[in-house]
């Protein structure tokens, strides 16, 4: 692929800060001149068929899906985005901004549900999607614990797996741990106890350095 753009993920456990600090980029971005560059795509998410894999992973009550389906339905929905969405725009030298990409199923297909071992992981991701892997991945690092206090604020309106218990949250977090030492040369791990503010500051201070070095 002849990429020119860049690709930036978002990455961390529930109730991190992961949404927020992508509103806040948003809210920075549009005062921008070149604000048409940004694109930005929630995974899985963002066609119409990867919006409705995303309401079949997250939010439907009638079957649960085995574990190994939930890993190849986020997969699957992957390939769309990644063919449909990401790579087209890289290729017209976008700057895409995503909520998830693959070191999510690291962490929970792999790391907390167990179904493939990461190097599994990795292998398949490679198979379906080819080379394309984030420039620059923020780790909003948050303790499960913290997690559970934000989201008992919540309460209402969590997904299929935001309801998991504090174990599988650890269990997350040793995946998220693992591969941002595996590929640190692309992490940034943010403390996500700090502000909003605080952090977005830091985010957008990363960001323009890595845009500046494009
Ligand atoms: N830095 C922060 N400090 C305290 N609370 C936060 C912070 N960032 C987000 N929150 C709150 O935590 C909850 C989860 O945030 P959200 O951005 O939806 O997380 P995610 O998208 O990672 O699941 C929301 O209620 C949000 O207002
Ligand atoms: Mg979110």
């Amino acid at each position: 692929m002849n990429k020119k753009g860049l690709f930036i993920s978002f990455e961390g456990g529930e109730a991190c800060g992961k949404s927020t600090q992508i509103k806040l980029l948003k809210e920075y971005v549009s005062t921008l001149k070149n604000k048409e560059d940004f694109v930005f795509v929630r995974e899985p998410g963002g066609t119409p068929l990867t919006e409705e894999i995303r309401r079949l992973l997250l939010n439907y009550e009638i079957d649960k899906p085995l574990p190994m389906t939930e890993l190849l339905l986020f997969c699957a929905a992957r390939v769309e985005d990644v063919e449909k969405i990401i790579k087209p725009a890289l290729e017209k030298g976008k700057i895409v901004i995503a909520d998830r990409f693959y070191d999510s199923t690291i962490a929970y297909q792999g790391m907390a549900r167990n179904i493939m071992n990461v190097e599994q992981i990795l292998k398949l991701t490679k198979t379906i999607i080819g080379d394309i892997k984030p420039d620059l991945t923020f780790y909003l690092k948050l303790s499960p614990e913290e997690a559970f206090k934000r989201k008992s604020k919540i309460n209402e309106g969590l997904d299929r797996i935001e309801k998991e218990g504090l174990l599988f949250h650890k269990q997350v977090e040793k995946g998220y741990d693992y591969i941002s030492n595996l590929e640190k040369e692309r992490f940034v791990i943010i403390d996500a106890n700090k502000t909003p503010d605080e952090i977005s500051n830091e985010i957008i201070k990363k960001l323009n350095n890595k845009i500046n070095n494009m």
